[in-house]
């Protein structure tokens, strides 16, 4: 039997899976970290955390699914994306990586756009405008407030691919990953020598970038002894894991979009060109398809307006929950059952952590707009579901205009769980919606990826159809679906109308 491994080391944890061939997973496990915040808004991981639960969570799959090591035939990395691990000549780590969610950069991104002659230059260069979470201002922010670390480094590795480097001794990466670095070139996918060249750093600091089911590395003998595998495994590319969720749900060719509903809510479309939205929007990144694309939105607080709203009003719903041996989020769906379609004009803007897609405006708050004596709880539950999926609509709006085609929405994360809120969703995005077997994510895609470049498929697409089946329709209700299409024009009107009042709110905030 051939058995692949899928690692996905993300913000939370790191999950692994063994696979088999046909998709069916044997085994899977997950090993928590902890994430540290030194000062507001910073976001830091210990990249030894990230190997000590890589090392656990394949041996625990290896034990839990009984499988034989000499079975395992090939090994997929996924992970968080944007996070930089600094490794001095030694190869030892020289301060804790800053994650993707770190927000200290701005005054370099504005560097970074100076540089290059501004925000059009640079998405020419590299298809993305500069974010604080991406990868290149935590590099210019590490030479300029801690100039004796950034002398000694020699190497910036994103989070999987420091595992990888423990588990083959390599410094690789792959394109998807890389993307979100701001320092490849999407279009050719290579590193962007005329940027790096710009912001005066070598390109020795970064790693070789392969395509992601190419094998990248094999597994050292000192990485086996301590996982208790044999030398010599393939470890392929992988993913950042958008791209690795991408093809654990098949979204590998034209017309299929996948919309996921997690605490933020990604909406991920595969394109066979480079395609950029001029505003910098949405993120153009390769794809984990050898040679291929993909324009994605992110919507910061989707699901987690939901969440937020549970944690802080849902006390009632939580205490029921656990008599009915059912969960809190369940009870709070047939209550905004209970309102009609639209909320009866109360709107939920659900900007709690400010928003990338479309604002990118890290100064937007969250507000209910339109309350009357007539609102009650069911309206404000459902006013926040319909808010969270209007952004997600922001999104397919901005892709739709790219000409990018969407015949299939497949639909996952927390969102899809609910009957409700997957009959929402089909309502608000004007478009049937569809749920697949596949509900591991990134681990699942990474599985795939070492079957494809280890040879079980010619190539990823191959891997997805194999694997990969619609298993549920959600089909629109005409009469929600107009009454969504009149109120959402409303919904970006109130962005913005409250807009110039944000940076004042704000500082009020912050006293
Ligand atoms: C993608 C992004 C997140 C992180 C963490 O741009 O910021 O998906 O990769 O999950």
């Amino acid at each position: 039997m051939s058995v692949f491994l899928g690692i996905d080391v993300g913000t939370s944890g790191t999950k692994t899976l063994a696979m088999r061939r046909d998709g069916t997973i044997l085994a899977k496990d997950t090993v928590e970290y902890p994430l540290y915040t030194p000062k507001p808004g910073w976001s830091e991981q210990n990249p030894e955390d990230w190997w000590n639960a890589t090392v656990q969570s394949v041996r625990a799959v290896l034990e839990k699914g009984k499988i034989a090591p000499a079975d395992v035939k090939g090994i997929g990395l996924s992970g968080q994306m944007h996070g930089s691990v600094f490794l001095d000549k030694g190869k030892n780590v020289i301060r804790p990586a800053l994650l993707w969610n770190d927000q200290r950069t701005q005054e370099q991104c504005d560097q970074i756009e100076a540089a290059v002659g501004g925000r059009a230059a640079l998405i020419e260069m590299v298809s993305n405008p500069a974010l604080t979470g991406f990868t290149a201002p935590k590099i210019l922010w590490l030479r300029q407030y801690e100039p004796q670390n950034f002398e000694k480094t020699t190497k910036v590795l994103l989070p999987k691919d420091y595992v990888r480097f423990r588990l083959t001794g390599e410094f690789a990466t792959e394109v998807s990953d890389a993307s979100g670095t701001l320092l490849l070139d999407v279009k050719n996918r290579v590193w962007c020598k005329p940027l790096l060249d710009k912001l005066k750093l070598s390109k020795s600091l970064l790693p070789d970038v392969y395509e992601s089911e190419v094998v990248s590395g094999k597994l050292s003998s000192i990485a086996a002894k301590l996982l208790g595998l044999p030398a010599g495994v393939g470890v392929v590319g992988g993913g950042g894991d958008q791209a690795a969720g991408a093809v654990g749900n098949g979204i590998v060719k034209s017309g299929v979009i996948s919309a996921t509903m997690g605490t933020s809510g990604v909406v991920f479309a595969h394109s066979d060109q480079v395609q950029t939205d001029p505003l910098g929007r949405v993120h153009t990144f390769c794809h984990a398809v050898n040679g291929k694309w993909h324009v994605m939105g992110v919507v910061l607080s989707a699901g987690g307006s939901l969440q937020w709203y549970r944690n802080n009003f849902g006390e009632m719903e939580a205490a029921l929950a656990k008599g009915l041996d059912t969960e809190a989020y369940e009870l709070m769906t047939s209550a905004a059952a209970k309102a009609p379609a639209g909320s009866e004009g109360l709107f939920f803007l659900p900007y709690l952590t400010g928003e990338r897609t479309p604002h990118c405006d890290s100064n937007a708050r969250g507000a209910w707009v339109g309350l009357s004596l007539r609102h009650g709880r069911a309206h404000l539950i459902r006013s926040v579901l319909e808010g969270g999926t209007y952004a997600m609509r922001d999104c397919l709006e901005i892709i739709k205009g790219m000409k990018i085609p969407v015949s299939d929405i497949r639909v996952s994360g927390g969102g899809a769980r609910s009957a409700f809120w997957r009959q929402l969703q089909a309502d608000i995005y004007g478009q049937n919606v569809s749920v697949t077997n596949s509900v591991e994510g990134p681990a699942y895609g990474v599985a795939l990826l070492a079957a494809t470049g280890t040879g079980a498929f010619k190539d990823v697409v191959e891997a997805c159809a194999a694997t990969i089946k619609v298993e549920n329709k959600t089909t629109t209700n005409k009469a929600n679906k107009a009454v969504y299409n009149r109120n959402y024009p409303m919904y970006g009107q109130l962005y913005s109308a409250l807009k110039p009042s944000f940076p004042t709110i704000v500082n009020l905030a912050n006293g």
